[in-house]
């Protein structure tokens, strides 16, 4: 009897069908009626398949009685009601390491696109009006100060890489780090103040909700620029909008939103702004890694050993 797996987010088609090889796959997430197939199936499913985004609700875990493991296809858990997982004795995995250098690749290249203005000239030239004259200059970002929320994996790769380009590093996080040489500011608007990119790579839950406030984003100020590549519950969203429309803040390449897949309609005409679909992770290559893991980690589970990941 192969082990009944609900999957709540997909996984790319070649992982979902080695999934199909060794479980009886349900996905949630193409169901017409949610509630019908978690009624139908609920009971007997043992492995849950999830994303960062969605995780494994307080309401998913208690329509799965049987269940063993969530094997989420991201690092983040802000999504997972783990207090209930950790009640229950249900496993939970990540999958750390594998995704890390995609996500600061892309805390970069929202950097250098918002102070190179690369999507503004893009669409500039598709416009036809470069032949009326040039677009306005654009920000340096080589020797600039950037600040990172959140001196975890993700925070040391956008470090490595920002030395590449010169940048002067301070962070934020609950404790200095002793094997860095970059100064450790443990208040977030002592950060934004001397940064002029801040970027924020923390991991999102209860203690960093809305931490991204309108004193930090004034702190940052009018040429500064705010990269999200972690959470959208770090910021706040609508403090963010204001700042923004009142030219009280640069500009922000955003990754990540609070209520995905909206995003706030005022972002949208701003030429200061870089908008992308929560993609950080996602590349074939980093993909693939990451459904490797989720797949080890039920492999493992299934077999009656530990999980490779685990987090609970
Ligand atoms: C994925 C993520 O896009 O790792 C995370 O926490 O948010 C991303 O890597 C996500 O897991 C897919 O929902």
């Amino acid at each position: 009897m192969k082990p009944d797996i609900l999957m709540i987010e997909p996984l790319l088609p070649e992982a979902e069908a080695r999934l199909e090889a060794d479980y009886q796959v349900h996905r949630l997430f193409a169901a017409q009626d949610q509630a019908a197939l978690l009624a139908e199936v609920g009971p007997r499913v043992r492995g849950a398949v999830t994303g960062g985004r969605l995780g494994a609700s307080t309401r998913i875990l208690e329509a799965l009685p049987a269940l063993e493991i969530v094997a989420v296809n991201g690092i983040g858990t802000d999504a997972v009601d783990l207090e209930r997982a950790r009640a229950r004795g249900i496993r939970v995995t990540t999958t750390p390491d594998v995704l890390t250098e995609d996500v600061a690749d892309m805390a970069l290249a929202l950097m250098l696109a918002v102070a190179r203005r690369i999507v503004a000239n893009d669409r500039f030239v598709r416009e036809g009006r470069w032949p009326s004259g040039g677009p306005p200059l654009a920000t340096k970002l080589s020797g600039k100060r950037l600040g990172i929320l959140g001196l975890g994996r993700i925070g040391r790769a956008i470090a490595r890489r920002a030395e590449g380009f010169g940048m002067d590093i301070a962070y934020t996080d609950l404790r200095a780090a002793e094997d860095v040489a970059y100064d450790h500011h443990p208040a977030l608007e002592d950060l934004a103040r001397r940064s002029d990119f801040l970027v924020i790579a923390a991991s999102a839950g209860p203690a960093t909700r809305g931490i991204v406030n309108a004193a930090v984003l004034d702190a940052l100020g009018p040429r500064g620029v705010l990269v999200n590549v972690a959470r959208g519950s770090l910021v706040d969203e609508p403090a963010l909008v204001a700042a923004l429309q009142e030219g009280r803040l640069g500009g922000a390449g955003l990754d990540v939103f609070a209520q995905e897949p909206e995003v706030p309609r005022a972002l949208w005409a701003m030429e200061n702004v870089v908008l992308e679909p929560h993609q950080a992770s996602a590349t074939v290559e980093t993909r693939r890694a990451m459904a490797d893991l989720v797949l080890g980690n039920l492999e493992a589970h299934f077999a009656g050993r530990a999980p490779l990941t685990p987090v609970v």
